[in-house]
């Protein structure tokens, strides 16, 4: 199986623990997270990486994108496993540093970082901030004088290849708000090498999310790499971010390429450029955050009802063909997973807690949400007998569903937790009706319940 969610002997486990004594200890709905899943693909790409670019004569560090899911457990995960960690707000750096990550091995990224979020990551000494703008480029020096310090940077640039574009068509104009074009990196290296505060690593680019091939990867870093040539008359350029990206299967429908394979044909494609360009292999760095923690996830819902439907559907001579399908709620939705709602994304479900011999149903699982938008899988099948009070698991659920999590129609947002081993310990606890009213300057006087 391709995600942490395996069947044993008929009954649903993740890390050893069944799905059903799960949802029992700490209810519904709950992320769980396979800690051993995401630390062996952390570990698969880091030691992928590397062993591809000592190949060419270079190291590879690969960030952990904390933007995928982040909390003190997973920080810490990551960097046992020798990870760095790439956060992208104030509150991401926070939750790095609490878990005691070495600042040295953060980098900080952003398209409108603030003064405070900027001082707070030179003063602790984070090893890079990715410059977006050029006003960045002052604001960081500033810090960094104020706090006599020299700060490492990286400018991210965009290499005009997009990961879901097949064309690669380079376009002078980037309509879009990260990072800084191309063809001016060489001014942005300049005012970065006039501070005695900065120290310029290099360019940085990251050209989308859930990219199955390497093909875009390689063009991304052709480009780069012309422009990191021309910056070496000018001084060192020891890096090269080539950003995250790498897509994982969400449904059997997906076949991404292997680790192994992607990391072997970009560092093919880097290595190859800087012969042709006659120039060294830089250090590489990439950012990977699905990958590693995506498939780990899987969620566990209760059905709460199920509804026959009758759809009509385009049949095979053209004609309409009339079909049930069961419209099975479950008690959560677009609140802890955003992501079907906002770009349409294809999960999967299964039966957790029982096993059934029932026939397969055609079902669609909805969310409790009051918005018909409100799916967490638009199809999928499940045995007929599903029924309310019924478990149900949907896998790969590990990236941007908790960290795009909202309280939606106040909504608590549920509990995390990690099993290993055949054993399971929360890592975020569920938010009460306590914590959703908690902020509301009303509540205090207005008291309708005491914290449960
Ligand atoms: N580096 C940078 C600069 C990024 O912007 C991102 C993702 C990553 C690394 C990590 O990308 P990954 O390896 O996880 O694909 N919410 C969307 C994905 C947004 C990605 C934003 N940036 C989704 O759920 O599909």
């Amino acid at each position: 199986s391709r995600t942490a969610a395996r069947t044993v002997a008929g009954e649903l486990e993740i890390g050893g623990v069944s799905a059903g004594a799960l949802a029992a200890e700490f209810g519904t709905p709950l992320y769980v997270v396979d800690e051993s899943d995401a630390r062996s693909r952390a570990r698969e790409l880091r030691d992928a990486f590397a062993t591809e670019a000592g190949r060419v004569g270079t190291t590879a560090k690969i960030y952990y994108a904390g933007k995928a899911f982040l909390s003190i457990e997973v920080a810490r995960w990551m960097a046992a496993e020798g990870l760095a960690i790439d956060v992208c707000s104030g509150g991401e750096l926070a939750v790095a540093l609490a878990a005691g990550v070495d600042p040295a091995t953060i980098g900080l990224h952003g398209n409108n970082k603030s003064l405070a979020e900027i001082d707070r990551a030179v003063s602790v000494g984070v090893g890079v901030i990715v410059i977006d703008s050029a006003v960045e480029v002052e604001r960081v020096a500033d810090a960094a004088a104020r706090h006599g310090r020299v700060q490492p940077v990286r400018v991210r640039v965009n290499s005009g290849v997009h990961a879901h574009t097949h064309d690669f068509l380079a376009t002078a104009h980037e309509d879009q708000k990260f990072g800084v074009r191309l063809d001016q990196a060489a001014e942005f290296a300049a005012a970065i090498r006039s501070h005695p505060e900065l120290r310029f690593l290099g360019l940085h680019c990251h050209i989308g999310s859930q990219i199955f091939g390497s093909e875009g990867f390689a063009e991304s870093a052709a480009r780069l790499l012309e422009a990191h040539a021309g910056l070496l008359a000018g001084g060192e350029v020891p890096e090269l971010n080539l950003g995250g990206g790498f897509g994982i299967a969400y449904t059997t429908a997906d076949d991404p390429t292997p680790i192994a394979d992607l990391a072997a044909a970009i560092v093919d494609a880097v290595a190859g450029e800087c012969t042709r360009l006659g120039i060294p292999v830089p250090a590489l760095a990439f950012e990977p955050g699905r990958a590693i923690i995506g498939t780990a996830g899987t969620t566990l819902y209760e059905v709460g009802t199920v509804k026959d439907v009758l759809v009509s559907v385009p049949g095979e001579n053209g004609e309409a063909a009339d079909l049930v399908r069961k419209y099975v709620s479950v008690d959560g939705g677009m609140s802890d997973n955003a992501r079907p709602a906002l770009y349409g994304a294809d999960y999967s479900v299964r039966l957790a807690g029982r096993v059934s011999e029932a026939d397969p149903a055609l079902v669609r699982i909805a969310g409790k949400h009051c918005e018909s938008g409100d799916i967490v899988v638009y199809a999928d099948y499940l045995p007929g007998d599903v029924a309310p009070g019924d478990l149900v698991a949907v896998p790969a659920t590990g990236a941007y569903c908790w960290s795009l999590a909202s309280n939606y129609n106040y909504l608590g947002r549920p509990a995390v937790v990690a099993v290993a081993d055949g054993r399971a310990r929360l890592i975020v606890r569920r938010e009460t009706e306590h914590d959703l009213l908690a902020r509301d300057a009303a509540y205090p006087e207005a008291r309708v319940g005491e914290p449960r």
